[in-house]
């Protein structure tokens, strides 16, 4: 089987948890989208159902293929939302952002009932930190938030880099406007303490590892399709 393939195989296990008339946070990516091609195919058939896009991107592939879309204004609470992820830990932590919608990723499975995140196996990690962490930060103050940055990590032991990302030339734009630093700074030995340290930095809009928030991990292998719990408290 191919990574597409796998891709398939979890969007389509992911699909079997949706019911009728449910309302639905659509995520971003490309296990994402091959979740969106299989919800288009049963809307098609007459299966109702309304989401909210994580992304712009997300939203014209919802639009082209004729699923019905919703706004969190309109729509604040949501029954499930379905998404893709770059590493999944075995808690269930995760790192998003990779496609730079890790902002709106997080406040639509924020507003969801349960979240069920979607993968081949190549993305399950002993630890989160081996893909570099998205931080998503206001433009204004770019050079004061990136060292503030360094600095938290520092003081938290760890030593590693900080990349403006760069789309054609200019810093790559989130939908929301704003700029991300991918951070590499290795194995995150504590997810929760670094959450606190960035979050403490004024221009830190968002950061890309989604702690406890996730209901379920469909996660595909070559033999079989997995379904990962999150273990307890
Ligand atoms: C988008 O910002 C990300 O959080 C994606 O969910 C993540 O990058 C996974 O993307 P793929 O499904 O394309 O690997």
């Amino acid at each position: 089987m191919s990574q597409d393939q796998l891709k398939i195989a979890a969007a389509q296990t992911a699909l079997s948890h949706v019911e009728n008339g449910m309302k639905l946070g659509i995520g971003t990516g490309s296990t994402a989208e091959a979740f969106v091609h299989l919800l288009a195919e049963k809307v098609g058939d007459g299966f109702k159902v309304t989401g909210v896009p994580t992304s712009e991107r997300t939203a014209r592939l919802c639009l082209e293929l004729g699923v019905p879309l919703t706004t969190l204004d309109d729509t604040p609470r949501l029954d499930l939302c379905i998404d893709g992820a770059d590493e999944i830990d075995p808690g269930l932590n995760l790192t998003k952002g990779g496609g730079g919608a890790l902002l709106r990723e997080k406040i639509v499975a924020h507003a969801s009932a349960k979240f069920i995140v979607i993968a081949d196996e190549s993305k399950l990690v002993p630890a989160l930190g081996a893909f570099p962490l998205p931080i998503e930060i206001n433009p204004f103050g770019l050079e004061a938030t990136r060292q503030d940055i360094a600095e938290a990590y520092a003081g938290l032991g760890y030593s590693g880099q900080l990349r403006l990302r760069v789309r054609d030339g200019q810093p790559y734009e989130t939908d929301g406007g704003h700029f991300i630093l991918d951070a590499s700074f290795g194995h995150i030995s504590d997810p929760k303490a670094l959450s606190d340290a960035l979050f403490a930095i004024p221009g830190v809009v968002e950061h890309g590892m989604f702690i406890g928030m996730t209901s379920l991990a469909v996660v595909a292998g070559k033999d079989s399709v997995r379904t990962l719990e999150a273990p307890a408290d």
